[in-house]
């Protein structure tokens, strides 16, 4: 094969290999990926993928339908929590701890269980809200928490537990006011805009890596640093430069040296 035949061959690589990054350029630049906000096929039980983190899903809204909610079928739904839970008055503690007078009540105060930490870090008291939010997804609002349960994923099976766990008391708790409905209204309102995504731009991470390679650290003890830093506007032969440096540091000697040399 001789070298114009090779020539050829190499060309022809060369151009293949820029070709295809141009493509690629192109596509990127012309096409950009979105996530799709919802599932293209939705699978039952699988949790949504749709739109990433930036447009988690919340529980719906509920308290507005409590004053109207239907308490027995509170009560026939909490068949799935009895395994773990007792509803009675100084009912015994199960898997999970007694539910008697739960609404109003501290989270994880039923004295004699064990709660789990991210239950106890909570704080504050389980009002209707913080009800919703639990009972729709409990893992989702207590991180960590020992309730192995699902959840319930219908409103109105949400607001007719919440109605019936308010009948557990000696004194129930009055039902959610206009205010508080508004309130829940406001928090678990789906978001309006997806966030800006704030990944930052591929380039800018590329020219972040850069800067960082140019900088180029000086060596402790390094006695000659006229070396510079940066390409010389002009080229210069390396002979130049090393000229140049050996007539900063020595007077004219080694530039004999070098002209003997040459
Ligand atoms: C598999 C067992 C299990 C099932 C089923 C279950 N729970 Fe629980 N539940 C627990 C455990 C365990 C805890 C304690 C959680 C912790 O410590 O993190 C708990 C805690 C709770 C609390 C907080 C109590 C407190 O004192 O702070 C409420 C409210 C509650 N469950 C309601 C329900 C309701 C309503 C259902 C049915 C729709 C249900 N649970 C189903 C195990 C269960």
């Amino acid at each position: 094969m001789n070298s114009f035949e090779f020539n050829k061959i190499f060309a022809a690589v060369l151009v293949a290999g820029i070709t295809a990054m141009f493509a690629g350029f192109v596509a990127e630049n012309v096409i950009h990926a979105h996530a799709l906000e919802k599932d293209a096929v939705a699978i039952e039980g699988v949790e949504s993928s749709g739109g990433g983190a930036a447009v988690e899903k919340l529980a719906e809204p509920v308290l507005h339908l409590v004053a109207s909610a239907d308490v027995e079928k509170g009560k026939k739904l909490s068949k799935a929590c009895a395994s773990c839970h007792s509803f009675d008055k100084g009912g015994p503690v199960k898997t999970g701890p007694t539910l008697w007078g739960v609404v109003g009540s501290s989270k994880g105060g039923a004295s004699g269980f064990g709660y789990s930490s991210g239950m106890m870090e909570m704080g504050g008291k389980w009002g209707y809200t913080d009800l919703n939010k639990f009972l729709w997804k409990p893992k989702k609002f207590v991180s960590g928490t020992k309730m192995n349960f699902i959840g319930l994923k219908k409103p109105e099976d949400r607001a007719a537990m919440i109605a019936w766990l308010r009948t557990l008391s000696d004194s129930p708790k009055s039902l959610p006011g206009d205010s508080e409905i508004a309130a829940e209204a406001a928090e678990l309102a789906p978001p309006e805009e997806d966030m800006a995504d704030v990944t930052p731009e591929a380039g800018e991470e590329i020219e972040q890596e850069a800067e960082k390679a140019t900088k180029v650290e000086p060596h402790a003890g390094d006695e000659i640093t006229v070396i510079p830093a940066k390409k010389p506007a002009v080229e210069e032969t390396p002979q130049e430069i090393i000229e140049e440096i050996l007539e900063k540091v020595t007077p004219e000697a080694p530039k004999k040296m070098i002209e003997l040399n040459n």
